[in-house]
């Protein structure tokens, strides 16, 4: 008998089918965002999950559902998983990075451009039909090129963007992380480690880029905020909750800032209602990696995942990408 597995969200149907060649596949093409009960009801049996960043996968669904063995995030960012909790239980977790990397890099780089040179603002004054004349300073923003680019977070993400500033628009970069990067890959950045306050000091235009982690909860806020230059940018397409929305807000509407860019949000899909009112922000719906092709990919990755942890396909037993690859030691 085949193994059972949930695809707890709406995915192309093409990696459904794909998922039903070795499984009994529950799937979910309306699209409904279940609630946690509702969750755990469409696990029992199974024995995988693929997951998006809307799927929380914490304890209490796990302790509901002791046969299940792995959970596939079609996602590089996994906040949404409790993975010291799976790891206790032996269920493998795996998420997809690299596959969206550049995709989100480009995207990230957009923002920032359209938040420094006031894009989204500009257009809604246009499309409200206000524009009646050429003027000298309308709208006028910041400059990319030449600029101080700052990275919050140097992963891979990070590192694709830090790439474009400096080979591309000639920015100056500098980064803070965890750890500082090996010189061989601060050189192909250009990029100069400095201590957090420096890079909020020190940056025209600062991208947000780090995992989500309860110590990175609200690692941006109005004290944070404050030491920003007032002709700074920021855009953070990382994860709601590493900016203080709220102080956000405030900071954009005291011009504390002058910019900013934003795909996730604290509490997302809701929006802070004080940033819905400020016009110098550019809003999008956590789309960073939404290419066609790059949404395939990371749907294709997070099924190899499934297929391969719960032991079929070329690579049984030995899943691309597990976050919590101790599991799968005898
Ligand atoms: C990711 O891959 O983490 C993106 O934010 C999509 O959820």
């Amino acid at each position: 008998m085949k193994p059972s597995v949930l695809v707890a969200r709406a995915v192309f149907p093409e990696v459904v089918e794909r998922l039903r060649q070795h499984f009994e596949v529950e799937d979910n093409p309306a699209d409904e965002v279940f609630d946690k009960p509702e969750l755990i009801r469409r696990l029992q049996g199974k024995a995988g999950a693929f997951t998006t960043g809307s799927v929380v996968i914490d304890a209490e669904v796990l302790d509901a559902n002791p046969q299940l063995k792995v959970v596939a995030n079609m996602a590089v960012g996994y906040n949404n998983f409790d993975v010291p909790a799976c790891t206790a239980r032996g269920v493998l977790c795996t998420n997809t990075p690299d596959v969206l990397t550049e995709t989100t890099a480009d995207f990230g780089f957009a923002l920032m451009m359209a938040a420094a040179r006031r894009i989204s603002e500009s257009e809604h004054y246009l499309r409200r039909g206000e524009w009646h004349k050429w003027f000298y300073d309308q709208f006028t923003g910041s400059d990319i090129h030449g600029a101080t680019l700052g990275v919050l977070g140097m992963g891979r993400i990070g590192q694709a963007i830090a790439r474009r500033g400096a080979l591309g628009f000639g920015m100056r970069v500098i980064y803070h992380n965890r750890s500082c990067l090996a010189p061989d890959i601060e050189s192909q950045c250009r990029a100069t480690y400095v201590d957090k306050e420096r890079l909020l000091r020190e940056s025209d235009h600062l991208v947000i880029v780090m995992p989500y982690s309860p110590a990175a909860h609200h690692a941006i806020g109005a004290p944070e905020l404050a030491l920003m230059k007032p002709t700074a940018t920021l855009t953070n397409i990382a994860r709601g909750g590493i900016v203080d929305d709220a102080a956000l807000a405030r900071a954009l509407a005291d011009k504390r800032i002058a910019a900013a860019g934003l795909d996730v949000y604290e509490g997302e899909p809701a929006v802070h209602p004080d940033l819905l009112k400020v016009p110098n922000v550019v809003l999008t719906p956590h789309i960073a990696s939404a290419t066609v092709a790059t949404r395939r990919a990371m749907a294709d990755l997070a099924a190899d995942n499934l297929i391969a942890a719960l032991g079929f396909g070329p690579n049984a037993g030995k899943p691309p990408t597990p976050l919590n690859p101790e599991v799968l030691r005898p």
